[in-house]
């Protein structure tokens, strides 16, 4: 199966079980909205409190917040997302199709890299273990000629997007021969810049309507609160404000499935400090953000550093975690180094002081500021991406299991009396009102108990009990665990403590 069956086997798997449905799916749908099912909000829920526990529980000096999503129009001027979050747009003038011009450009190097692999491939085939890679890479012409291009692209097109230069992009695109992937055609318009930003307007009459905006980071918000909280919360230098919540960007190049979405969540952490200490901060940030990620239990190969080397105005340092989705290794979270940008910004847009009294040095300054921020979307599904797995087993079956983490499976335990009779139903009920106290557990005696292990396999269920007629002679229960689909005898006192063991959060904080 290739990696593109695979995402679309998983993404109808998400639907089939209610992990995830296109929004307004009973109107054809809407593009690049999603709803998450009974299932995707447990998972969903159980990443977030993986988040928020570890940023303000287990750090003293990181308080949360919840922010409006709206806000004054003001803060966008001042963030500079109205005058310049923007994308750069290009249309086919035979297809009227419209794309993203640096996506254009973007798949155009992903191609020449996927070429160059390809030789590479084909020289470790041809030299077997005589293969010497890394002077394959440096000596043979065609990758070496592929290289190349890639990296006059890249330059071109970064150089083209940091100086705002369309007229380049266009020209780069040209240069290229790239094609309107639906006509074919390379009849291209002018490139132009389009606003992200989605605005409605509050207030009741038409006449004092203001345009306000759909906050496109969750960030600002936090910006804004800086005193209130610092003075509220009596916190000191350094220390962290956290965040959850939704952010909007009118994405026009929204594919991918919740990689990039019209409506998606954010995770958001902006840490405050003295100026001078930002970069020993944004190293910690880096490592700790690393750690989190590989706790998670994905593999710790899946994950990446992408270093900026060309970085925003505002930053003095940035860098992305990029995971390795089915379609390659993409940004999961971003760390950047905002230096006093956006208190700044504020500061002078608003009038008021955005300036820390430093009790240590005496001092009034603007802090400055080490960001984290991690889509919720996007670490749903590199985690649900990497969970799904389609087995053929020893006796010729095939299974569909979800093998999630169990400190995040939606469903911690299943209940299965073998049969719906004798007396075993009442015995699987009481157990089952019991562990629900403290887990979320699923009843089930429909169909074969084959049948229902494939039904728990397929949600990514960690544990199954079974109450058969042995459980009412000595009340012992068997316990199947998902992966191995090894089963033990046990007795059911044991229960709670066996999956405890297996399913809180403390194992994971400890690695942290
Ligand atoms: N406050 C900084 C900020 O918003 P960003 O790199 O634009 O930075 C941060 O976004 C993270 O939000 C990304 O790393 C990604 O995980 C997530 N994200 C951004 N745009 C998204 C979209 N359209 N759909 C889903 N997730 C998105």
């Amino acid at each position: 199966m290739t990696q593109e069956e695979l995402f679309k086997s998983l993404i109808a798997h998400a639907k089939e079980y209610g992990f995830i449905f296109q929004s307004s799916e009973i109107y054809d749908g809407l593009s690049a909205v999603y709803d998450y099912g009974q299932l995707g909000v447990e998972l969903k829920n159980n990443i977030k409190k993986y988040w928020w526990d570890a940023m303000v529980r287990l750090n003293e000096n990181i308080v949360g917040l919840d922010s409006a999503i709206f806000m004054h129009p003001k803060i966008w001027e001042a963030s500079g997302h109205v005058g310049a979050f923007n994308d750069p747009l290009i249309d086919n003038k035979d297809s009227k199709k419209r794309y993203r011009a640096d996506v254009l450009l973007e798949d155009f190097i992903a191609k020449l890299e996927e070429k160059i692999e390809k030789d590479v491939e084909k020289g470790r085939k041809k030299f077997g273990d005589a293969f010497d890679e890394p002077q394959f890479r440096e000596t043979n012409p065609n990758v070496l000629r592929n290289k190349k291009k890639a990296d006059d692209v890249r330059i071109r097109m970064n150089n083209a997007l940091n100086s705002n230069n369309l007229e380049e992009l266009r020209q780069v695109i040209l240069d290229c021969e790239i094609a309107c992937p639906v006509s074919g055609s390379r009849n291209w318009t002018e490139v132009r810049q389009f606003n992200l930003m989605f605005s409605t307007q509050m207030g009741s009459v038409s006449e004092d309507a203001s345009v306000i905006y759909l906050r496109p980071e969750t960030a600002q918000g936090i910006f804004v609160n800086f005193l209130n909280v610092q003075k509220t919360g009596r916190m000191k230098l350094p220390f962290g404000i956290a965040q959850i919540g939704k952010a909007f960007r009118n994405e026009i190049v929204a594919r991918q499935f919740i990689f990039r979405m019209r409506e998606f969540e954010q995770m958001e952490m902006q840490f405050f400090v003295r100026p001078g200490e930002e970069l020993k901060w944004f190293e910690h940030w880096k490592k700790a953000r690393l750690r989190w990620h590989e706790a998670i239990g994905l593999g710790e190969s899946k994950y990446r550093f992408h270093d900026h080397e060309k970085l925003a105005h505002y930053a003095n340092a940035a860098a992305d975690i990029e995971f390795e989705f089915p379609f390659g290794f993409k940004e999961l979270e971003g760390i950047h180094s905002r230096t006093d940008f956006d208190l700044s910004q504020h500061q002078k847009f608003s009038g008021k002081k955005m300036q820390y009294f430093d009790p240590e040095t005496n001092e009034s300054y603007v802090p400055y500021v080490i960001e984290t921020s991690i889509g919720l979307d996007r670490t749903f599904l590199a985690i649900y991406s990497s969970a799904y797995c389609e087995e053929k087993l020893e006796n010729g079956d095939e299974r569909v299991v979800l093998k999630l983490p169990a400190f995040l499976a939606p469903v911690k335990l299943a209940v299965l009396p073998l049969v719906k009779k004798d007396g075993l139903p009442d015995v699987a009920r009481r157990i089952m009102d019991d562990l629900k106290i403290d887990f979320n557990c699923q009843y089930d005696e429909k169909d074969s108990i084959g049948k229902r292990y494939r039904r728990q396999d397929a949600i990514g269920t960690p544990f199954c009990i079974t109450i058969d007629h042995q459980t009412i002679e000595d009340d012992t229960v068997t316990i199947r665990y998902r992966d191995s689909m090894q089963q033990e005898r046990i007795s059911a006192k044991e229960l709670r403590g066996i999956i405890e063991n297996k399913v809180n959060f403390r194992n994971i904080f400890s690695k942290l």
